[in-house]
């Protein structure tokens, strides 16, 4: 008997769409997929690290069902969400004679959802695709919610659209071979949901974070831990996407950390010195520390988060980026972010762990004093 995996909706009317989460849905693929096809024929979109482990598994399982894929395989890397690999990417979709009932496959991390994602909202002004998430950040956050779209030299995700998936499939043994950093850089993004508005679900974490990173646990232990972990993640983003798919509202709480944090990527060059979640980890805890100093929120919940990011290996600092950042470059890169309106800053700060509001109206000298200290420099 194959377990069954755990499914959330993400509840959209009539584009609603359910997310399998499980053990070994990749080799069950076809017989998942195929009642979401419009026709048994398939693109799949994949990055250089995960096609020679995952690809021809993928394609064995399509194959039994009788569905007919092709494959195009794009650099592993922040690098390829690019106008670039998109125009190499179109390209070779169009090559590959994709039709109008031709279904895209996004099968990787957020890189390769959001790189596809944008490709299949755009080819032939758009075709249907379906996420297969591989790490735990896509797992959790970037595979759901449809956002997708590329980086730009004025900062990240700039240019894109929102195209829901019609499926999302999380695998989760295709945690088992991503890198430890990785894992944790996900783990950020789930956090942010007992940060925002799951106190319950943060009290969790700080019980069983470790699992969920399998650290010091049996596999059995660190998988209950994993899918759990996952599940009530995409709970959490699917109710605030199914309340304001397209952020006019509520969907920008999930930038907790964010305007902070893409400061932090985008001035360390998008590369190997900060992963978008430990960026994230770092930028809620700014965001708490900010929220302290306004007194918006009580004192100590910026010294618990830190705590609890420590303990399952996560910078808490910009001091922990092997990059030197000043209070006006961050605040210049800050101003940058597409939550930037009329000339300010939209913020994401909290009254409390589990209780985050969307707010614009920050003093830029509590915001500049927050980053000094978190950078020990002068303001
Ligand atoms: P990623 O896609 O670059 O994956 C990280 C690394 O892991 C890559 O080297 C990849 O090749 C490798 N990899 C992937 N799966 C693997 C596996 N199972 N085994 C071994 N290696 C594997 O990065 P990411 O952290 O998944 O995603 C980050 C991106 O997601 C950023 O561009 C960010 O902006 C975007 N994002 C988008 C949303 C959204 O809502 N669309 C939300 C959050 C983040
Ligand atoms: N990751 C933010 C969002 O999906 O809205």
């Amino acid at each position: 008997m194959k377990p069954e995996p755990v499914t959330v909706t993400v509840p959209l009317g009539a584009r609603s769409y359910p997310i399998l989460i499980g053990s070994k849905l990749i080799d069950r693929a076809g017989a998942l997929i195929a009642p979401y096809l419009r026709r048994p024929r398939v693109h799949i979109v994949t990055d250089a690290n995960v096609a020679p482990i995952y690809l021809g598994r993928l394609q064995a399982a399509l194959t039994a069902a009788g569905i007919a894929s092709a494959a195009t395989v794009v650099a592993a890397g922040e690098a390829s969400k690019s106008f670039a690999s998109l125009e190499t990417l179109l390209d070779a979709l169009l090559d590959a004679r994709v039709e109008r009932k031709t279904t895209l496959i996004a099968l990787g991390g957020g890189v390769i959802g959001d790189l596809a994602g944008f490709a299949a909202a755009v080819v032939l002004r758009g075709i249907d695709f379906i996420q297969i998430p591989t790490t735990l950040l896509a797992q959790v956050d970037s595979a759901v919610g449809g956002k997708t779209g590329i980086d730009t030299r004025h900062g990240k995700n700039l240019v894109g659209a929102f195209h829901q998936p019609r499926l999302v499939l999380s695998d989760t043994d295709t945690l088992d071979t991503l890198p430890l950093r990785e894992v944790r850089a996900g783990y950020a993004e789930i956090a942010k949901y007992g940060l925002i508005d799951r106190p319950a679900f943060w009290d969790w974490l700080e019980a069983h974070g470790r699992e969920v990173i399998g650290e010091g646990v049996d596999t059995a232990t660190r998988d209950r831990a994993r899918t759990y972990a996952i599940a009530e993640s995409c709970r959490a983003k699917a109710a605030i996407v199914g309340e304001d798919e397209t952020e006019s509202g509520a969907r920008a709480l999930l930038n907790l950390g964010h305007t902070f944090g893409h400061a932090f990527e985008s001035l360390a060059g998008f590369g190997d010195a900060v992963r978008h979640g430990e960026a994230v980890a770092i930028g809620m805890v700014i965001a708490f520390a900010l929220s302290e100093r306004a007194e918006l929120c009580p004192a100590g919940r910026t010294e618990r988060i830190v705590r609890h990011l420590k303990a399952v290996g996560l910078p808490a600092s910009p001091r922990d980026i092997p990059h030197e950042y000043t209070v006006d470059a961050l605040w210049t890169a800050m101003l940058g972010d597409k939550k930037v309106s009329d000339g300010r800053i939209g913020f994401v700060l909290a009254k409390e762990i589990g209780g985050a509001f969307t707010t614009a109206d920050v003093d830029p000298a509590e915001v500049r004093a927050t980053l000094a200290d978190a950078l020990e420099t002068a303001r």
